[in-house]
């Protein structure tokens, strides 16, 4: 993997998934953005892989519009989760986790697609679920976004590919990272169940492979897609989900 004179940009590179894909696109010789609402974490995974750390709240359309536009390769991976019935749900969490998980995308291809079609070379990576492709009760939200993100993901593969820009979604189910968490502990407190029992009967209910997925696996999975084998997927969205869909 050689990605030495290209720049990519990471977003949730604070944490989880988005810090385990920065560290590897870096060491491949990319000069990596990392942006994150968290300065803290931000900044530290920046410094630990010498790139650059931008404070930025995706939910503010006007601070995307800060970011860097000269990106070859684009990493869509910030989220967040709410758990609630949807006659509970409040409308704006439900019109946040939109803006943060399908307009910051869109704005962030919007302005880094022309880089990339002058270089007629980039790779834009979603990180997406199996919430993108299947849905779970009380979770509205996440899932309609990670629809929607879903069906950008592919628009952009239509539009990239004459210009040698492919985008494809990557759908994990559950990984250990800290969103997980707390909705393992979410969940222990509502049923009074010890964490563990979430974890084996509840997260991993569908999946053939019970143990949570570690964000390096994820990440060598965004990595692969920005190497030398990966050019023609495209529009696809790869389940990385310990057997979730087969059922
Ligand atoms: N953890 C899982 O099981 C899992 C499964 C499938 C998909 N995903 C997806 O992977 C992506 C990363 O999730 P993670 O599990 O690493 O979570 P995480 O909570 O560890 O990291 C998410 C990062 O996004 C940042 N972020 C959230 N809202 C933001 C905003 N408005 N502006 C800027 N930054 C913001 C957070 O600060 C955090 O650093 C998400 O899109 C999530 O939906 C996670």
């Amino acid at each position: 993997m050689d990605l030495r004179g290209r720049t990519a940009l990471v977003t949730g590179g604070g944490s989880g998934i988005g810090r385990a894909a920065s560290a590897p696109l870096a060491a491949a010789g990319a000069l990596v953005h990392v942006v994150d609402r968290e300065a803290e974490s931000a900044k530290s995974v920046a410094a630990a892989i010498r790139g650059v750390a931008h404070v930025v709240d995706l939910a503010d359309a006007e601070a995307v519009g800060s970011l860097p536009a000269g990106v070859d390769v684009l990493v869509n991976n910030a989220g967040l989760q709410h758990v609630s019935p949807i006659e509970e749900f409040p409308p704006a969490r439900f019109a946040l986790i939109q803006q943060v998980m399908v307009t910051a995308p869109f704005l962030l291809m919007r302005q880094c697609l022309p880089h990339m079609y002058a270089g007629g070379w980039g790779r834009i990576v979603n990180v997406s679920s199996m919430h993108g492709l299947r849905a779970s009760a009380f979770k509205s939200a996440y899932v309609a976004a990670k629809h929607g993100l879903e069906g950008l993901s592919k628009v952009a593969a239509l539009e990239g590919a004459a210009h040698g820009v492919t985008s494809n979604c990557v759908n994990p189910g559950y990984v250990r990272t800290p969103l997980v968490e707390g909705q393992i502990a979410g969940q222990a407190a509502a049923h009074g169940i010890p964490p563990e029992e979430v974890v084996s009967d509840i997260l991993l209910d569908r999946s053939a492979i019970k143990r949570l997925i570690e964000p390096d696996e994820v990440a060598a999975i965004c990595l692969w897609l920005c190497g030398p084998h990966t050019g023609y997927i495209t529009g696809a969205s790869l389940p990385v989900d310990g057997g979730w869909g087969a059922r």
